[in-house]
């Protein structure tokens, strides 16, 4: 379906008139009424897409295939070597258990509109949850396994589910993780209730019901009447999902139903040069933007099997699971996070256990979340002799923004490089003044405006701070919040954040969070919380704190209590494991604190002290400091 044009033309093309090309897209998908609106422009001011086209997502991700010589296909395969379970369902078999989801959903009162929070760990039922809410037009919103019940309780309020989706436990390596426990201190802290939870038991643990709310899944689902798709506005929201801004309230990133589907197939053929009926697996997590888009919505909708992986990428039982899997279901494209490497080959420095596996069904690996550093990159090139592919994406985007787009023109790969921009994307880098820059000069990384289906329309409830987060900086263009540059050739390189984002185990994270957390101890005056470089996650987060005067709290009793601290209030997926006592913070003569200087100095990296420092004497009182507590590039326990 795709032109057989170069890259330059169709990435021209999609800029020149983006409406001709969306509306050329919009033929990948089964709609219901076929949009004659494409680009449009809502009332405030803020782009549509596909306004007036009808479909319903679980539809053309499911139902289509059943109908369409896809049903005795595998969907959905789960392996999970933390439970020692397999197992596959065919498209009817997914069409089956979804509908019957979304009837024991519709029982309990959820309609098109209504909200739905899923909590759940990396089973089948998160899967059918997901799309039930999408077979009857309501909204879910995943919140990752991993997020103490502070946070849980941060989306509960903002989302104001009708219904709450758990699971008794999840399974960390060989640790079982009840969830029950976390879910209810999260309702005890959060002000909206839902009406209704319902916890589907794992044979790991059993949850206790106790309330007049809680529900049995397989007990609500026995008794569920299957239910049929509903007929949705292109516009109408599909999910609501959260993501680390630089304040402790994360952003509610909404996706729509129709750019959604549509970027979803083309990113199939473009991007990942996948054909319908291959093997897709993405190894990340439900609760991630690369789950929703690559576990679910885009590899079904493309009509692949798409295969859930509950496990890590070692130790569930070794570091060849990876290897495993791709040879097992012939996986005909990977996708998963640089960091996963880095712990294989931590594990297994020459790739050894590959070669107990046959990989020839393997034709692409796909990197994202972080940079892929060379080394790491340099490995899997030798290890799988396929095109290893780094590109670009956020949450709010939903795919791929620059990429090596394999489905349209396989390109050399620069080391350290994303590639090119994805067709849709007018990218720019920009100065502080809004200028554009040339070739090779650092600065922000930006998006011209319209931005292309499946990116973000708003924030959910909060047009306003999407207005103010994204658009307001520069006119015109979308903030991406990275910085980086383009190079002669026109690859793009992204260098990292230039907010106060960080990305640790390629789960992203405000350090702005944690220091309102750390900042909360009863013996801290001040603090700051940098992201420094770290071998095994690419980044972790280090806290320097100033103790009130009079503190004669013990510096290690004190660290141990922030570790505790951030655990329970944001997770154990923080990371957070160094927390050292200074005397002051470098700060500018107008009270800024010097974030990027202290995370400089704790990587090691040469230092240009700012001329607006207060006091330069401060800077090596911390690098004494860092220094004596061995903070620096290393490998995490
Ligand atoms: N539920 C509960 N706890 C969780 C969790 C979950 N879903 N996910 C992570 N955690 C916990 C871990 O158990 C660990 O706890 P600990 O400090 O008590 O040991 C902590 O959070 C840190 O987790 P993580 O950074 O993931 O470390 P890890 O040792 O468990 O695994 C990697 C390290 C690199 C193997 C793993 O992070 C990984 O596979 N990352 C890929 C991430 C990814 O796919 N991202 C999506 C973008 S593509
Ligand atoms: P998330 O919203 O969790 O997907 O995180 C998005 C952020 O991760 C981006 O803004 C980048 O900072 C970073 N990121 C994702 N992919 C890459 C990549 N391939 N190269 C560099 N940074 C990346």
């Amino acid at each position: 379906m795709l032109p057989t044009d170069s890259y330059s033309q169709q990435h021209q093309r999609s800029l020149a008139d983006p409406a001709e090309f969306w509306r050329m897209q919009a033929a990948r998908i089964p709609w219901y009424r076929i949009p004659d609106q494409i680009l449009t422009t809502d009332a405030d001011g803020l782009t549509r897409w596909y306004a007036d086209g009808e479909l319903n997502t679980c539809y053309a991700a499911v139902d289509y295939h059943v109908a369409h010589g896809r049903a005795s296909q595998p969907a959905l395969i789960y392996d999970s070597p933390v439970t020692g379970q397999v197992r596959t369902y065919t498209y009817l078999e997914l069409r089956d258990e979804v509908a019957k989801l979304a009837g024991l959903l519709r029982g309990l009162g959820v309609e098109k509109g209504t909200t739905v929070v899923i909590y759940m760990p990396m089973v089948p039922e998160a899967v059918f949850a997901m799309l039930a809410c999408a077979r009857l037009g309501a909204i879910h919103s995943v919140v990752f396994g991993g997020f103490a019940p502070p946070e849980l309780a941060v989306r509960i309020d903002d989302v104001r589910p009708h219904v709450l989706l758990s699971a008794s436990c999840g399974i960390e390596f060989a640790t079982v993780v009840p969830y029950k426990p976390l879910l209810d201190a999260a309702l005890a802290l959060a002000t909206h209730q839902p009406a209704h939870c319902v916890v589907l038991q794992r044979p790991q643990c059993h949850a206790e019901l106790h309330t007049h709310r809680d529900h049995d899944w397989a007990t609500l689902l026995a008794n569920a009447q299957p239910a049929e798709p509903v007929l949705l506005m292109a516009t109408d929201p599909l999910y609501i999902l959260y993501t680390s801004g630089t304040t402790g309230k994360p952003k509610g990133i909404v996706r729509d139903n129709g750019g959604h589907a549509v970027a979803m197939a083309y990113s199939m053929e473009a991007v990942y040069s996948v054909k319908p009926g291959d093997v897709f697996w993405a190894a990340s997590d439900l609760g991630w933007a690369v789950g929703h888009s690559y576990i679910v919505y885009a590899p079904l909708i493309h009509g692949c099997t798409t295969v859930l992986f509950e496990g890590k990428p070692v130790r569930t039982p070794d570091a060849g699971t990876f290897w495993r899997i791709i040879d097992q279901y012939k996986v005909n494209v990977f996708f998963t996070a640089p960091t996963a490497f880095r712990a294989i080959r931590k594990e297994d420095s020459e790739a050894s256990l590959r070669h107990q596996y046959d990989l020839s069904s393997l034709r692409a690996l796909f990197v994202a979340g972080e940079r892929c550093d060379p080394p790491t990159l340099n490995w899997l090139q030798e290890a799988l002799n396929v095109p290893v592919v780094d590109h670009w994406w956020q949450t709010e985007s939903g795919w791929a923004m620059v990429a090596n787009q394999l489905g349209i023109e396989p390109m050399p790969v620069k080391a350290g490089s994303a590639t090119k921009p994805v067709c849709g994307y007018d990218l720019q880098i920009l100065d502080d003044d809004g200028r554009q820059l040339g070739p090779n000069q650092e600065g922000y990384v930006c998006l011209k405006l319209p931005l292309p289906p499946s990116c973000l329309p708003t924030l959910w409830n909060d047009t306003p701070r999407f207005k103010e987060s994204y658009l307001s900086r520069f006119p015109g263009y979308y903030l991406t919040g990275d910085g980086g540059y383009v190079d002669d050739d026109g690859y793009v390189f992204i260098m990292g954040r230039v907010d106060d984002v960080i990305n640790v185990a390629g789960h992203r994270l405000s350090t702005g969070e944690m220091e309102e957390v750390v900042g909360s101890h009863p013996a801290v005056a001040e603090c700051a919380v940098v992201g420094i470089a770290c071998n095994l996650r690419g980044q972790r987060p280090v806290g320097l704190v100033v103790l009130k005067d009079g503190q004669t709290i013990d510096p290690t009793q004190l660290e141990r209590e922030l570790i505790t601290r951030i655990r329970e209030h944001i997770g154990a997926v923080a990371s957070f494991r160094n927390a050292v006592v200074v005397k002051r913070l470098p700060k500018t003569r107008s009270g800024k604190i010097l974030r990027k200087t202290i995370r400089q100095l704790a990587d090691g990296e040469s230092v240009v002290i700012p001329p607006t420092i207060d006091d330069p004497a401060i800077m090596d009182e911390i690098s004494t400091v860092l220094a004596s507590h061995q903070i620096g590039i290393r490998f995490d326990s």
